[in-house]
């Protein structure tokens, strides 16, 4: 077997991360850097990514900073047309942006919300693997990892439309994993509550039955994620592809 350090290493790689300026995905980045990887920091926020890239820079990799609502078709036509201007290839993609809208009860869901939610937690992602599976598939191979969330299927009345959409996250893992190998893995990872921009949302309740209901007591920090993706980004991970992987602390089971 090759050294630990080479199985995990991402050297020679470019990956391409939504939602990358911060939270979970800016984690990502720094750490696929510090793995050797060249990195595309991609939000609809420019100049989030431009702090990012230049910590990526800071490390001795290169770096692109992207603005693009991943929730748009063509804006995601767009984007990969200039990625690979750019790079040439993208051997690691991480669909990481998403939201989850409060809303009051499932009668105030309203079609906008409905759409954008849907819109950026799996259109986006069905477009943009679509585009660059298609590519890794034709050229070198490459890993694709979703990132999901245990609402996918542990839902709470409060995220109703975000469980559903994570859902079929989930499943277009599993099709695309069908769809492009024996060269393309493709995997979900289903994160439970972390302490990212998100949790400034959750009141003292929330807080608490995080602490009360998961087997670790708290809540996930945001660098907590890395190990996960680390792995399924590299060839550690070669015979990993179609799965669905909880990093939760052990929330609600
Ligand atoms: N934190 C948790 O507890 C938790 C639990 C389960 C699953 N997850 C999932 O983990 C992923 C990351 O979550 P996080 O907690 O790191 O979220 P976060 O801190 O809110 O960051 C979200 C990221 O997505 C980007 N983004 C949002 N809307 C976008 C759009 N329309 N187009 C492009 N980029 C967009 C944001 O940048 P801009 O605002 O600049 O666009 C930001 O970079 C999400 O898919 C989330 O559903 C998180």
């Amino acid at each position: 077997m090759e050294s630990v350090e080479k199985l995990y290493s991402l050297e020679g790689k470019t990956a391409l991360i939504t939602g990358g300026s911060r939270g979970l995905g800016k984690e990502m980045a720094i750490a696929f850097a510090k793995a050797g990887a060249d990195v595309i920091i991609v939000s609809r926020t420019l100049e989030a990514c431009q702090e990012v890239a230049a910590e990526v820079e800071a490390l001795g990799r290169r770096a692109l900073a992207y603005s693009c609502h991943t929730g748009r078709w063509e804006d995601i036509n767009q984007l990969v047309e200039d990625v690979y201007k750019e790079f040439n290839k993208v051997d690691i993609l991480v669909n990481n942006a998403g939201k989850s809208p409060l809303y009051d009860s499932l009668a105030d869901v309203n079609e906008k919300l409905w759409d954008s939610v849907l819109a950026i937690n799996l259109k986006g992602p069905f477009r943009l693997s679509s585009l660059i599976g298609q590519k890794m598939y034709e050229s070198d191979g490459g890993s694709i990892i979703n990132i999901s969330s245990t609402a996918a299927t542990n839902p709470t009345p409060k995220e109703v439309p975000y469980a559903a959409a994570k859902a079929g996250l989930n499943t277009l893992s599993l099709a695309m994993a069908k769809t492009y190998g024996p060269n393309v893995r493709v995997n979900s990872v289903m994160p439970g509550p972390f302490l990212t921009d998100i949790s400034k949302a959750w009141d003292e309740s929330a807080l608490k039955k995080i602490e009360q209901e998961s087997f670790l007591n708290r809540g996930g920090e945001p660098h907590e994620i890395v190990g996960i993706v680390l792995y399924l980004a590299s060839d550690a991970a070669s015979f990993t592809t179609g799965a669905v992987i909880p990093v939760d602390g052990g929330y609600l089971k």
